[in-house]
């Protein structure tokens, strides 16, 4: 039994010398000495032996347990220290790696085309007024000369909340609020969402407009066509060929429409302008009678003009897009070529 010990001893000291992981070192640690272990097994057999060869085999089998005990313990903590090691260098950051980018945001080409359009008509003295995207019946439409009966009342058209509250159609309804509150000369600009029940190509429920105004004693239509002139050569440029054609709008009187010749095709006709060689972009006219009396002014004493547009359609025009959708998908190929 001694002889067995030895053996024992010296198979389990190989065992621990070649175990290269923790785990083989664990395993060992089971296999010998583990409660059904080789060693606690041969350490059981010892009461089977004569009394007086058990002392010398008791202490010799608790040496061999220490002893391997110990070398276990010492193999487990050199191992241990050598992953640690191996974990840091592996998890060690190389600080002379690139970074990712970070993408900066920028304005939407919404808002782009927006401001640009703001600052010409600033700089031709005319300041920015707001009004609400949720709108009483009798601003988006009574106010401005549009009848009961007229197609625009539709409920096709017009997203209703309540019987009188609606979500405004058109930006028209700010130059009623801003005449109700301010007294001529009234020279403003608002730009805004509106909403119709539209979704193809062309049209989203949801859009943009800008609404201008302008109301002093002895405006004419002249005036008019030079100042949207001056703003459709700002935008499109200096050699744009501007055309005004008889319209009707319920709130002007005269009515206009205005285009630009084709940006395309130079006015030969083209897919874009539909064959005609011109683009449609604004409308406007001279405020309506009607309008004033409903805010208070004296339409023999002053005269004004209005204007609205599509401000998507600008833009679809300026940088050449052929779906207004993208505008609103945040798809960012499309956003970052603005
Ligand atoms: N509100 C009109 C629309 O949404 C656009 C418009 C036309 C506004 C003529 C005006 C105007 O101020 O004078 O189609």
């Amino acid at each position: 039994m001694m002889v067995q010990l030895e053996e024992l001893q010296n198979e389990a000291e190989g065992e621990i010398g070649a175990a290269r992981s923790e785990k083989e070192l664990l395993d060992i640690r089971t296999r010998y000495l583990g409660r059904r272990g080789i060693l606690t097994g041969l350490l059981r057999d010892i009461s089977k032996v004569s009394l007086q060869d058990r002392p010398l085999l008791g202490k010799k089998g608790n040496d061999v347990k220490d002893f391997l005990t110990e070398k276990i313990d010492m193999a487990l903590s050199l191992i241990r220290d050598a992953d640690k090691e191996e974990a840091i260098v592996q998890e060690t950051i190389d600080v002379t790696l690139e970074g990712r980018r970070i993408k900066p945001g920028r304005l939407h080409p919404i808002t782009q085309v927006k401001n640009e359009i703001c600052a010409i008509f600033s700089s031709l003295g005319f300041s920015i007024e707001e009004g609400p995207e949720v709108e009483r019946e009798y601003y988006n439409f009574e106010a401005l000369n549009i009848p009961d009966d007229h197609p625009a009342r539709d409920m096709q058209d017009t997203f209703y909340i309540e019987n009188d509250i609606l979500l405004r159609t058109h930006t028209s309804p700010v130059q009623v609020r801003v005449m109700q509150d301010q007294a001529p000369p009234i020279r403003i600009l608002s730009p805004g969402r509106v909403y119709r029940p539209d979704f193809d190509i062309s049209h989203t429920p949801m859009f943009h407009q800008i609404e201008g105004l302008l109301v002093d004693k002895g405006v004419c239509f002249a005036d008019l066509k030079g100042v949207l002139t001056i703003f459709l050569q700002g935008v499109f440029g200096k050699k744009t060929i501007v055309r005004f054609r008889p319209s009707f709008f319920p709130f002007t009187e005269p009515s206009a429409e205005i285009d630009i010749q084709c940006t395309m095709c130079q006015g030969k006709g083209c897919r874009i302008c539909g064959q005609t060689g011109w683009l449609e972009i604004l409308g406007a006219g001279m405020v309506d009678p009607n309008v004033f009396r409903n805010v208070n002014y004296d339409p023999d004493e002053y005269s004004g003009f209005a204007f609205g547009l599509g401000i998507e359609r600008v833009a679809m025009l300026k940088y050449g897009i052929s779906d207004i959708r993208l505008f609103f998908e945040n798809d960012w190929r499309f956003l970052s070529q603005f």
